[in-house]
């Protein structure tokens, strides 16, 4: 990816606003939560997201958490439900994120979800991340600010030792309070589902639901995010580093190739990855085998190849 010049921004309305500014515009801008510092995009520009995997340097796609700046404007996107509204109620702002189904015309890109039907969405407590979500009102996919397998930030300091040169700008405020992420607590099925430990404690919420959460199982793909993807393929065979479909199948293509949907005509890895789960999801809906143009290796590249190759794994 291009060096950039990375900006050093102030927590200042001016410092706000043109973070806000640069996201709107589809660049990366770190920014402070109570829990870590975050790698920020506008949630419903795909090449932004993308972006994201670009500059971690992350070989493969998993779900990201959205901000948003409160429980009101995280209704646009998701399905509400009564454990929602007394989860938010007691704890946001402030380190729990919610997995719960999307809503119709939610907007936002399905490399956010990598594809899932779900989404997880939290309201942040630091005050100048709440400011940069209202400034913004939109949607703000996040992981944590370091390079993959690197651990993660909670200083502007950390974020600069990392992803100096490879993201637009830093709001820089300081040390985070948390320093451990966000508890994730699924909500899209029938239990309760304590998904991921972290900064909020699980007795907590157990007290305000006045019942116990149900632990997720690690073997259960339903339930253990890392495998929450090869839980997603297309319900017919996928072939892989095709040059050229078969009787019968279904081309999703890559560069200047004559197929039925094309991941990015002129071969640009970042917009594929935008148009990934999209294509293999309306493909999929044709009920047709899929044959798959050969993408490389390299960049975004290996993040995708990692997706297809799940994908097109054999199943039970
Ligand atoms: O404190 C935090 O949560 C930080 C700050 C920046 O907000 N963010 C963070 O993001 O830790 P990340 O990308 O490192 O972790 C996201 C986790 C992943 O383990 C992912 O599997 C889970 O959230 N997740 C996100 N969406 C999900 C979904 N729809 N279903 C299940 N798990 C989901
Ligand atoms: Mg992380």
């Amino acid at each position: 990816m291009p060096q950039q010049s990375t900006e050093i921004l102030a927590a200042t309305a001016g410092g706000i606003a043109r973070a806000a500014q640069l996201l709107r515009e589809g660049r990366l801008v770190s920014f402070p939560t109570e829990t870590v510092y975050g790698l920020g995009a506008d949630a419903r520009q795909g090449e932004a997201v993308a972006a994201i995997y670009e500059a971690k340097g992350r070989p493969s796609f998993n779900p990201l958490i959205a901000h948003v700046h409160s429980a009101g404007a995280a209704r646009r996107y998701v399905q509400w439900n009564d454990v929602a509204e007394q989860l938010a109620a007691a704890f946001w702002p402030g380190p729990l994120t919610l997995v719960l189904p999307l809503r119709e015309g939610h907007g936002i890109s399905p490399l956010v979800t990598a594809g899932l039907d779900t989404l997880g969405i939290r309201v942040p407590a630091h005050p100048t991340g709440q400011a940069l979500l209202s400034e913004l009102d939109g949607p703000v996919a996040a992981p944590s600010a370091n390079p993959s397998g690197k651990i993660s930030p909670t200083t502007a300091a950390h974020v600069i030792a990392g992803l100096d040169g490879r993201i637009a700008a830093i709001l820089d405020d300081g040390a985070c309070g948390v320093g451990l992420e966000s508890t994730i607590i699924g909500l899209a099925g029938p239990e309760v589902m304590l998904l991921r430990p972290g900064g909020l404690a699980a007795e907590e919420i157990e007290t305000v639901l006045g019942r116990k959460l149900v632990q997720r199982d690690a073997h259960d793909p339903l339930t253990a995010p890392g495998q929450l993807l090869s839980h997603y393929a297309p319900g017919a065979p996928v072939r892989l580093n095709a040059e050229a479909p078969g009787e019968g199948e279904l081309f999703l293509g890559f560069g200047p190739v004559e197929c039925d949907l094309n991941l990015s005509e002129s071969g640009d890895l970042a917009e594929a990855a935008a148009n990934l789960f999209g294509h293999l999801h309306r493909l999929d809906a044709l009920g047709r085998p899929i044959a798959v143009a050969p993408v490389p290796e390299h960049g975004l590249g290996e993040a995708i190849n990692d997706r297809l190759h799940r994908a097109a794994a054999p199943r039970d």
